[in-house]
């Protein structure tokens, strides 16, 4: 059974700013899935429903750089963003528990999945692949698909990840008919 934190205590040993920590143990639920899965809006509902605080990286990562996702990308590469995943999430575990909203390449590193994995439990959002392609094309964001052909590039990276993402979670939820409210019901049934 997960234990509810107390909201808004602040770790002061942490290196990043924003960053209050997530517990290892049992303290943490970490959403993670494809881009278009739903990850951020299901967290940011989770977190008001239950009030436990919500960390999510790429939020957490774009406020430490101060530029955008795809400017880091851009200016200092994929390694650079993946490495700034690692070390936030490392960062975390010295905390107090909440939600963990990931991106979806987090599942590229086995240490991010340990990682995760010591925080507590993991869920993975998925949703059909044409239902997540036309959630993930609704923004042109994502620097992954800044390609001649995006629709391909996301059904190569989809192919790749789902079996990280398979290995990686506890519990999967199928959000393709469902609703924001609904998957957080889902979640909250299991808590
Ligand atoms: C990425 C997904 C993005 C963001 C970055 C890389 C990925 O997050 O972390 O652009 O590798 O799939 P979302 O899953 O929220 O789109």
């Amino acid at each position: 059974m997960l234990r509810l934190p107390q909201r808004d205590l602040r770790c002061y040993e942490c290196a990043l700013r924003l960053s209050c920590c997530v517990n290892a143990g049992d303290n943490a639920i970490a959403l993670i899935g494809f881009m278009g899965a739903g990850k951020s809006a299901v967290g940011r509902e989770l977190s008001r429903r239950t009030g436990w605080p919500r960390y999510d990286t790429d939020e957490m990562i774009r406020e430490q750089f101060g530029i955008s996702i795809p400017d880091i990308f851009a200016r200092h590469g994929e390694l650079a963003f993946r490495d700034a995943e690692t070390t936030l999430l490392k960062t975390l575990q010295r905390g107090l528990g909440g939600i963990v909203v990931t991106g979806g390449g987090i599942v590229l590193r086995e240490e991010n999945v340990r990682l995760l994995r010591r925080m507590g439990r993991i869920i993975w959002l998925d949703a059909d692949e044409e239902i997540l392609w036309q959630r993930a094309s609704r923004h042109s964001t994502r620097p992954l698909l800044q390609t001649p052909d995006p629709r391909a590039r996301f059904a190569e990276l989809l192919r790749e990840r789902v079996p990280l993402y398979q290995t990686a979670t506890d519990y999967r939820i199928n959000t393709s008919s469902s609703s924001i409210a609904e998957v957080t019901d889902e979640i909250i049934a299991l808590l």
